[in-house]
């Protein structure tokens, strides 16, 4: 945690959820309704085909929902691509952008990420910017290089504390079922937040730094509780609302 910053906790759906997942988005919607609302931000993130259906379900709730991806331009002949303005029109509030699945997948570059991270704000969306090394780069105790190029390379200039969010998310991390200690994530996001800090002044003391890979609700206090780390961007145990929300309840017994 960061004194005087909001957690947030933040599902990724990547490619799941048909429209009968909307149930557990429903029951999501429905279980952030709590006291809790008032301290920690909940956010899911389905599929572009879910987005409009999800935030209508959302819309009571003080659930936020967002999409995985846009694309840098405001529209055009992009096949197969959707707009940081059309995600808007759904009503999503978020975007997740440099997701280390597109930067493999698709060679995202960095340059690519910052591109879309200002189509992102200038569309009024908050993007999620995600960042990580993969194992060998852990190995070769690159984590901290790799984390300041991207972290360099990905964020705009004129970033904020309220348009822009990083998740550490360390390659060997996602999906595994292994995560770092909390000592690891704890060195990682001290140096993420002093880089921030060093860049963005006060915007970068309270942007809010996640941690994602494996989280679950088995581990989610102990990783919730590191210094610096402000949530979560979970993508498995996002898919079903009781994993989702017994990792947001965890906040229950942790004070910033
Ligand atoms: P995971 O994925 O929780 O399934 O490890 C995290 C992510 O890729 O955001």
């Amino acid at each position: 945690m960061t004194p005087e910053v909001r957690p947030l906790i933040a599902g990724n759906w990547k490619m799941n959820g048909t429209r009968q997942s909307l149930s557990e988005i429903k029951m999501i919607a429905e279980g952030v309704q709590g006291p809790l609302s008032d301290k920690v931000d909940a956010l899911i993130c389905p599929p572009a085909t879910l987005l409009y259906v999800a935030t209508a379900l959302a819309t009571d709730s003080p659930l936020m929902i967002g999409a995985q991806d846009c694309h840098f331009a405001t529209a055009g002949a992009h096949t197969g691509d959707i707009s940081a303005d059309m995600i808007a029109d759904c009503f999503g509030t978020h975007v997740i952008l440099g997701h280390s699945e597109r930067r493999t997948d698709y060679r995202e570059s960095d340059h690519l990420v910052k591109l879309k991270v200002q189509a992102a704000h200038a569309a009024g969306l908050t993007a999620i910017i995600c960042v990580g090394e993969t194992s060998d780069e852990r190995d070769g105790y690159q984590t901290l290089d790799v984390l300041m190029r991207q972290m360099e390379g990905s964020i705009p200039p004129d970033a904020t504390a309220a348009n822009t969010v990083i998740a550490y998310e360390p390659l060997w991390a996602i999906g595994t079922g292994v995560t770092p200690t909390p000592a690891d994530v704890g060195v990682a996001h001290a140096f993420m937040r002093a880089e921030l800090g060093q860049k963005f002044g006060s915007e970068g003391r309270t942007m809010r730094l996640l941690y994602g890979g494996s989280v679950k609700p088995a581990n989610a206090r102990e990783l919730m509780s590191v210094a610096n780390v402000d949530g979560a961007l979970i993508g498995g145990a996002s898919l079903k609302a009781s994993d989702f929300l017994a990792i947001y309840s965890v906040y229950d017994g942790l004070t910033a």
